[in-house]
């Protein structure tokens, strides 16, 4: 993520096309500054990129007054200190979800970052997706009517490692790494529902891990001691009841890695990463249930493509160019830390609900956007 989609395709985009562009007309560019473990690697991709400058001194490039915004895309586990070192270095943050791997943390961030006054945000690269976008554009065109269902299936195989690498990495598969895909995938959906439909009131989900072992970067065999599908049920605020598979074991028999139907009184869309397809009430096919005679109706042929008709950057670039205007210019970004911390507390919650069997309340708490943080309350 760090350097394909966060490096690459959005700063370093960025910064070949001139910069980001404000409310005024004015352009502000951007200079990375790369932090790893990896001089070597660092070096590398430096080199590879005419990036000037890259370090393995975390608290050296913190302790610079040119660097205004931390971006933090570590593995999930090392996120909390480093962001805690940002914050006490005056920085912004910006930081990949989950924003921490439990709701203290999660709250303890925004305690801090909203004390010291500084911008803060969490990637919700999924808003920005064409498809979503387009779902977006569809809801408020008033196309659905009333929607009452959302339907979700994310995940593709991710190959044990043995026979066929794996896609992944191995840390995703160890809860004591930060792994699995409840804390890894719900955060997600937390922002795509609340966003478009609307806040999380419930969740029901059943968690599993389908496959126990696998094998790492180095062919050494480990135990797959994280959740690695999750079956769940949500019922938002305003009565849309949403449910959601989530899989890494999963093939795919579907156009893209993610799909969500949404159903409505006046119609329904079919939105994945990219595509939008829709059907609306008065072109909507009439079946009748006669198991005895051989159905040649072409279910999928009565959906229509929504066309593509603005320009849609890369969903990461997109999301980074708004959290710069945000800094710079105070620009709108509301997917803040307390955004990033309702994901992870329904994330958790989502775990206690696999845990009990029970379907667990998501009541507003102090992560409630404008709500005053648990440590002033
Ligand atoms: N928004 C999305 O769609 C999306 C998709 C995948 C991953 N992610 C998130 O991005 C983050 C990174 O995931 P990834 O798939 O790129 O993992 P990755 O393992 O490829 O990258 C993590 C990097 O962090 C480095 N690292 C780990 N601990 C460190 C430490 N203490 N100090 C310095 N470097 C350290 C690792 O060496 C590695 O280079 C995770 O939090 C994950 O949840 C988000």
């Amino acid at each position: 993520m760090g350097y394909r989609q966060h490096l690459v395709r959005s700063l370093l985009a960025i910064r070949a096309d001139g910069g980001v562009e404000l409310a005024s007309g004015r352009r502000v560019n951007v200079r990375p500054v790369l932090v790893g473990r990896n001089a070597g690697r660092l070096a590398e991709i430096a080199g590879l990129h005419d990036v000037a400058d890259w370090t393995t001194d975390l608290d050296a490039a913190l302790a610079d007054p040119d660097v205004d915004i931390y971006f933090d895309t570590l593995s999930t586990g090392a996120r909390v200190p480093a962001v805690k070192k940002a914050i006490a270095a005056g920085k912004h943050i910006y930081a990949e979800k989950p924003v921490a791997e439990n709701s203290a943390d999660a709250e303890e961030l925004i305690r801090l970052a909203e004390a010291a006054g500084l911008k803060n945000g969490v990637v919700h690269d999924k808003l920005y997706l064409p498809g979503l976008r387009k779902l977006r554009q569809l809801i408020d065109s008033g196309f659905f009517g009333r929607i009452f269902a959302v339907r979700g299936e994310f995940g593709y195989w991710v190959f044990e490692g043995d026979w066929m690498p794996a896609q992944r990495p191995s840390w995703n598969y160890r809860a004591e790494d930060g792994g699995g895909i409840v804390m890894d995938m719900f955060p997600h959906w937390n922002y795509v529902l609340e966003n478009l439909f609307g806040p999380v009131r419930s969740v029901y989900a059943r968690s599993a891990t389908h496959i126990p072992e696998r094998v790492d970067e180095q062919g050494k065999t480990y135990a797959a001691t994280a959740d690695d599908a999750a079956y769940a049920v949500f019922e938002l605020e305003g009565g849309v009841i949403a449910q959601i598979n989530s899989s890494w074991d999963v093939r795919v028999n579907r156009r893209e890695l993610v799909e969500f139907q949404v159903d409505g009184t006046l119609g329904s869309a079919v939105v994945g990463l990219f595509g939008a397809r829709i059907q609306p009430r008065n072109a909507t096919p009439r079946p009748t249930w006669n198991p005895d005679v051989k159905d040649e109706h072409d279910y999928l042929a009565d959906w229509h493509e929504v066309p593509d008709t603005i320009p849609m950057a890369n969903a990461f670039r997109a999301q980074w160019e708004d959290f710069i205007r945000h800094v710079v210019e105070d620009g709108p970004h509301p997917y803040d830390f307390r955004s990033g911390a309702r994901g992870v507390r329904l994330a958790e919650l989502a775990a206690r609900s696999s845990q009990t069997g029970a379907r667990v309340d998501v009541p507003p708490t102090q992560v409630e956007p404008g709500r005053p943080g648990r440590q002033e309350s």
